[in-house]
């Protein structure tokens, strides 16, 4: 067997140090909030060694598919190491600093804690509310700020990892049906894009095409344009909208990418974006979700959904893990459907027929 090379041994360092870093992290959090806030502590089962390794392998497993998919030029190298470092270790402290609220308001079961600023009816109700328990939801700039630390901690430095699974199915599904187009031809839409990082994995595989994000947060959308519109590359375009009903017109990409939404949609939302992905896609396009595992394909971890459902608010997760993505998939005129499991993630594929 060859020697792993240079590049692929500072990569799996640098993953190791990023899961050390969330290990450490919820490790110290935990034990502020026994010594804090007591009564904040969720009501977990224990995670079984066992449990714990297999875990350990499903990440070695994310990993060498992340390395592999690099090494077979779906995107460079050099994504692999790409974050806002010094942005995030200047944010770093805003993280603990927000912790108190947090064990607030998951020990007052105070979930629509958003800011009196809002004006609620520009808002599906479901959306409303602290997810994750996040401090003013998505509705503020403090919340954008942090939420991509925080996403990676929770995590254990794999989210991006997990978020690159959308490319390969993306360009194999391209280039076979749209051969006959080149990259600055594709028009590419990424549906609740939060603070961009999908997006920023996409543009790095697809430099050249053009890019469009969605999301309900004025606030994410602005750190995501501040992240993705610094440079020589093409604009990306932002809409601050309602993924279940896009102000854009019939057919208007090739394809459409949505990742982490789905969890925190109630069942009727997830049907309408998946209708209104089909409506904005032109014939042939491609359609790529991206969202938890669900229980039926990776049981082995169900005992960790659970927890996740524990000690987190987010209630539609607990719908989402038993619905059926594919029949909605179906039933929406979608077709080729099919589905791959990467550590906490499920993706999905599927074509306007
Ligand atoms: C868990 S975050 C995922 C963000 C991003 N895709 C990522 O990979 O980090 C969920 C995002 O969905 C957005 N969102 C939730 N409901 C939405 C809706 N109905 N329409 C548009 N965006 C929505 C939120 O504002 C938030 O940015």
């Amino acid at each position: 067997m060859a020697e792993p090379s240079l590049a692929k041994i500072a990569y799996q360092t640098l993953q190791q140090g990023k899961g050390l870093v969330g290990i450490a992290h919820k490790e110290i959090s935990t034990k502020l909030m026994e010594i804090l806030a007591p009564e904040a502590i969720p009501d977990t089962s224990p995670i079984t060694t066992d449990l714990l390794l297999d875990l350990r392998r499903s990440i070695k497993d994310l990993e060498e598919i992340d390395w592999l998919d690099a090494e077979r030029g779906l995107y460079p190298k050099n994504l692999l190491f790409e974050a806002p470092w010094i942005d995030w270790f200047i944010k770093y402290p805003l993280v603990w600093l927000d912790m108190p609220s947090t064990w607030k308001r998951r020990k007052n079961k105070k979930f629509q804690d958003i800011p009196h600023s809002i004006n609620k009816e520009k808002y599906p109700e479901y959306y409303l509310q602290n997810f994750h328990h996040q401090t003013d939801g998505y509705l503020s700039d403090h919340s954008a700020s942090i939420y991509d630390i925080q996403v990676e901690i929770l995590f254990n430095g794999t989210a991006d990892a997990m978020r690159r699974r959308v490319i390969s199915p993306l360009k194999t599904l391209i280039s076979k049906n749209y051969s006959d187009l080149n990259d600055s031809e594709l028009k590419i839409f990424d549906v609740a894009t939060g603070t961009g990082r999908t997006l920023q994995q996409i543009r790095s595989a697809f430099p050249k095409s053009e890019l469009t994000g969605l999301d309900l947060s004025a606030s994410y959308l602005k750190q995501a344009s501040k992240y993705l519109n610094n440079s020589d590359n093409e604009l990306v375009q932002f809409i601050k909208g309602n993924a279940e009903k896009v102000p854009l017109l019939d057919s208007s990409f090739h394809a459409i990418t949505c990742v982490f939404l789905f969890h925190e949609l109630p069942g009727e939302a997830r049907e309408n974006v998946i209708r209104e992905c089909y409506r904005l896609l032109k014939p042939n396009g491609v359609l790529i979700l991206a969202d938890s595992i669900q229980v039926k394909d990776t049981p082995k971890f169900s005992q960790v959904l659970e927890n996740f459902h524990r000690i987190f608010h987010e209630p539609y997760y607990k719908n989402y893990l038993k619905d059926n993505i594919d029949v909605r998939l179906l039933n929406n005129g979608f077709e080729s459907i099919s589905s791959s499991s990467f550590f906490m993630t499920k993706v999905w594929s599927a074509i306007k027929s």
